[in-house]
């Protein structure tokens, strides 16, 4: 019995060196060093290869070491009967917060505007909004939805969310299911996606969708790079139905450098940082689910392989 780590950026050893010293008991592998397949119950991954996961004949269990698991259903080859955890965690759900909360604030005082204009020396003083005057609407109300939805509203946001099911948030406005959408989009002014990335949700933000909203609205896409159709966008941006877009993910990352939104004005750009997952808060987690794994227990944050989510 023993963890295997996979992961491609430079945070492998990282990861490694925190669940072994969470319990040295515990024998921990980072993919790239020598270590025996057979021995592997539990892969913790990022964005591993794919193809890397079939690997290892005695895979009991696929451990996200983030919210998304996406990437893992996108990898045909993965052991398909073995259970998927996902990090449900305070500081992820809290930094995702606090990051749109950022985002809409530099949103309503033309923050990314007068960079601009600094950069090309203008002065020119422009009207701002107060938080009173938007409603924003969030679109998925899972863990860091719900979370985001029930903080606005304390800083005096007006928040409304749509979700597949119906959520009950206390101040927040809900609306669920395929008839709900256009009311919720009519009545939204920033657009916050923070669904799941699944083939139901591929593509959501498309021009379709995106054109109900009033005009001047703004787009804030901390989910997927999956969800956009970056065509639609950059064409209602060019059309000025919408005022602007915060992006942090991208359908290819890091985001080729002759992609379109680099140079576009009215995108704002973050290298899909908004929130990520902290070790220090996030391997206990880790650690309980692989002690679980071991006596038979049912495991926490269990993804559900229907849904993808
Ligand atoms: C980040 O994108 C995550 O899914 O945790």
């Amino acid at each position: 019995m023993a963890i295997v780590v996979i992961r491609q950026d430079n945070k492998i050893d990282v990861w490694k060196n925190a669940l072994q010293k969470a319990d040295s008991s515990i024998k921990v592998y980072s993919y790239l060093e020598s270590h025996p397949k057979d021995e592997i119950t539990m892969a913790v991954i990022w964005k591993h290869p794919t193809g890397t996961l079939a690997n290892y004949p005695n895979l009991k269990c696929i451990a996200s070491a983030g919210a998304g698991v996406d990437y893992i259903f996108e990898d045909n080859t993965r052991p398909k009967n073995i259970p998927i955890t996902r990090i449900v965690d305070t500081f992820l759900a809290g930094d995702m917060s606090e990051h749109i909360l950022s985002v809409l604030l530099a949103y309503l005082k033309n923050l990314n505007i007068y960079k601009l204009d600094q950069v090309a020396h203008v002065w020119e003083p422009k009207s701002y909004l107060r938080i009173k005057d938007v409603t924003v609407g969030i679109l998925g109300l899972g863990e860091l939805g719900a979370l985001t939805a029930s903080d606005l509203t304390r800083f005096g946001f007006k928040v409304q969310g749509w979700s597949r099911s119906k959520k009950n948030i206390e101040g927040v406005r809900t609306f669920f299911g395929a008839d709900e959408q256009q009311e919720f989009l009519k009545t939204t002014n920033v657009l916050v996606c923070l669904l799941p990335l699944t083939t139901a949700t591929e593509g959501i933000l498309n021009k379709e969708l995106l054109s109900q909203l009033p005009k001047n609205a703004y787009v804030i896409n901390v989910a997927r790079g999956g969800h956009l159709v970056d065509e639609d966008l950059i064409d209602l941006l060019d059309s000025v139905h919408l005022s602007g877009a915060c992006l942090d993910v991208y359908h290819t990352e890091p985001l080729p450098k002759t992609h379109p939104f680099w140079d576009h004005k009215r995108v704002h750009m973050t290298p899909h940082y908004a929130s990520v997952s902290d070790t220090n808060s996030v391997i206990p987690q880790i650690i309980e689910n692989y002690k679980r794994l071991n006596s038979g227990e049912k495991l926490q944050n269990l993804v559900d392989s229907d849904k993808g989510y």
